[in-house]
């Protein structure tokens, strides 16, 4: 490989970034294009903004303004939140830019031609009033499969089922609140069906598809493909390039991958290169794996049908989930990019959310976990390996790369460690395993600590130096391949570390077999890793949690899943508390019969002191604890006053079980 093609699943221009982005797609690419830059690798590294759909439709007209001017608004928030993050895209571009209208329509036209996209009459909602189709979100109702209310013309939020807009029970039009009437309508459809065989071949032939995705892939291939519905009637997206499709745009999945390709068209124009050679060469895509479906199935088949070569990995990051619930952005439950760095740096978190699990599982973002890892893992062992052995340097060896020589059993083995760990971690990198990347190197930095503490060298300097000589020798070699290997994950923190070792021109992966020679000067050293007081995380979570004393419904933040696991017991509160720092929650003590808990978030206004004396207030407690929001008290109450009301008038026993 010479040349490669790296994309980022295309951020929909709604709504600024969160953690959950983060870690799925932007950090694991970055790393990715990070390293194969150092390997020599002539990375063309890309993204843009998606900026059709009806999301962003719906919300200009909720807000008065042009879709435009929504999506400009966030293409400015995700483009600086993306550059905080030290993503080093070579280009981010927008899929309203005119460059890829005419990309995308000519890639629709070619697919028309060859008789891949076909015409046919289909029945949609209408509105009257509004004088027009309902596409997708445009109309909302109740969902035929699980009777779920607020059900949308394209997905059930209750169930997760993909639904067509005609199917929703007792529609209603989004923007007038009028029943819709069915019409008869001419929509563009792909014949995806035809690509069965040639995307079942490809994708059990395909060795460098990842597990989760090919398993995913594989069982949709089973249950067979239908064609797929290619084109809206509505004004924001790109126009159907056909005469009689007046009216008519792409489907916003029918272009946004487009959006890979003209935003190397656009670099190539910028910089006067070819963006083919490296799509050509290699393509790996990243993405989150609620899209897997559109980038296994729907994406290969409209290249194949184009005649086009095919992505040669697609790599799905899992779910993040914060404090063990779902995140939800309508609710707030959910922790912004830009937030996060109003307290802590960007490299902190490229760690964390990294070293946190595998790209292949789901996990949890939680305060506590985020403040022990950095504490533990990036002060104690990493900051306090390099801190000592960069001022133990300045001290006693006038900041110079002390002398070598004679080197005993222990140096031996420890410096075959150092040899041998950059090859591990290039090989976990390439295979997209970069937990385990990073786990290498924390293990060598432990090591290194030990070996530091094993040779004493703040004793043996004053009775046996060449002791001391050595081992600071070999633990600077180390510092040096710490700060190259971590440039991927940490591209800042590696720069300071390489930076207090005055070491240049590091940025290649094969420095890492140089050694620094002695009588090399380094810099003065400075802390790189502080630890974070549990004042700053308390305050982080009193930030979360306030997100809690709004009305909202919890199915909205539970999954069904959830649900399933929840214990729910009849409580009755005994005692009250105020929570610091928060006007509305309370703290509360119930008693559910054999034991007492206290339980966290009760919303004040929902408990008169009075009936918490009298012990007349009788709730829901959820004894599954870690669940849901992760709250370090046992419990959590799950009821609304409604139903509370009903279980008094029930006459509930206190402890007693609810199905
Ligand atoms: O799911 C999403 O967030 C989409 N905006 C991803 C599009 S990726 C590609 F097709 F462009
Ligand atoms: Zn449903």
């Amino acid at each position: 490989m010479d040349k490669l093609f790296i994309t980022c699943a295309l951020p929909y221009a709604n709504g600024p970034s969160h953690l959950g982005h983060l870690r799925s797609t932007y950090i694991p690419a970055d790393i990715y294009a990070r390293y194969n830059r150092m390997k020599g690798v002539d990375v063309l590294f890309v993204c843009a903004t998606d900026e059709h759909g009806t999301p962003i439709a719906v919300r200009a007209e909720e807000e008065g303004k042009s879709p435009l001017e929504v999506a400009s608004r966030y293409y400015n928030m995700i483009k600086e939140d993306l550059d905080a993050f030290n993503i080093s895209f070579d280009n981010f571009t927008r899929t309203s830019d005119p460059q890829h209208y005419e990309i995308a329509q000519k890639f629709f036209l070619k697919l028309y031609e060859k008789g891949y996209i076909y015409e046919k009459i289909i029945k949609q909602p209408y509105c009257e009033d509004c004088e027009r189709f309902l596409p997708d979100r445009y109309v909302e109702g109740i969902c035929p499969h699980c009777r779920g209310e607020g059900a949308r013309g394209d997905h059930c939020e209750t169930c997760g089922r993909h639904l067509e807009p005609i199917q929703l029970l007792e529609p209603k039009c989004l923007i007038c609140n009028s029943k819709p009437e069915i019409k008869e309508s001419k929509q563009y459809f792909f014949k995806l069906s035809h690509f069965q065989d040639q995307l079942e071949t490809w994708i059990k032939g395909n060795s460098k598809l990842p597990p989760n995705v090919k398993n995913y892939a594989l069982q949709w291939i089973k249950e067979g493909l239908k064609d797929w519905i290619l084109t809206r009637d509505m004004e924001w997206g790109v126009p159907v390039p056909l005469d009689g499709a007046e009216g008519k745009i792409i489907y916003v999945w029918g272009e946004a991958f487009l959006g890979y390709i003209s935003s190397a068209a656009q670099w190539s124009q910028d910089n006067n290169l070819s963006w083919r050679g490296y799509w050509d060469d290699t393509a790996v895509h990243f993405i989150g794996k609620d899209i897997i479906y559109h980038h296994t199935i729907f994406w290969p088949a409209l290249l194949m049908g184009y005649g086009c070569k095919l992505p040669d990995a697609i790599v799905a990051g899992e779910y993040l989930s914060l404090e063990g619930s779902k995140m939800s952005t309508s609710k707030n439950w959910v922790i912004w990019a830009s937030d996060f760095l109003k307290n802590f740096e960007a490299d902190i978190l490229r760690y964390y959310l990294v070293i946190n699990a595998p790209l292949t599982r789901d996990t949890d973002f939680s305060w506590d976990d985020f403040q022990r890892r950095v504490n533990d893992e990036l002060a104690d062992v990493l900051g306090n390996f390099l801190h000592r052995t960069f001022s133990f340097t300045k001290r006693f060896f006038n900041g110079k790369i002390p002398e070598v020589s004679n080197l005993d059993e222990l140096d031996i083995e420890f410096e075959n460690k150092i040899k041998k760990t950059p090859q591990k971690v290039a090989d976990y990198i390439e295979n997209y395993k970069f937990r385990e990347g990073l786990v290498e190197i924390i293990k060598l930095a432990k090591l290194g600590n030990k070996y530091f503490n094993d040779k004493e060298p703040w004793k043996t300097i004053k009775t046996q130096p060449e002791i001391a000589s050595n081992c600071l020798y070999l633990c600077n070699q180390l510092a040096k391949n710490l700060g190259v290997m971590l440039t991927p994950y940490m591209p800042s923190k590696s720069l300071n570390i390489l930076e207090t070792m005055n070491i240049r021109n590091y940025n290649r992966w094969d420095v890492l077999s140089d050694l620094i020679p002695s009588g090399h000067e380094i810099n003065k050293p400075k802390p790189l890793f502080s630890k974070i007081d549990d004042e700053v995380i308390e305050k982080q979570k009193e930030l979360l949690y306030k997100t809690l004393e709004g009305e909202f419904d919890m199915k909205d933040i539970i999954t069904i899943d959830d649900f399933a696991k929840i214990d729910l017991r009849v409580g009755k509160v005994i005692g009250a508390e105020a929570v610091k720092g928060s006007k509305n929650l309370l703290k509360l003590m119930v008693d559910i019969k054999d034991k007492n808990l206290q339980v966290v978030a009760g919303i004040a206004k929902n408990y008169s002191p009075e009936d918490i004396l009298n012990e007349k207030v009788v709730v829901l407690v959820n004894l599954e604890p870690a669940k849901l929001f992760g709250i370090k008290s046992e419990g959590m109450i799950l009821a609304t006053e409604k139903s509370m009301s009903i279980l008094t008038s029930k006459n509930a026993e206190i402890g007693e079980k609810i199905k």
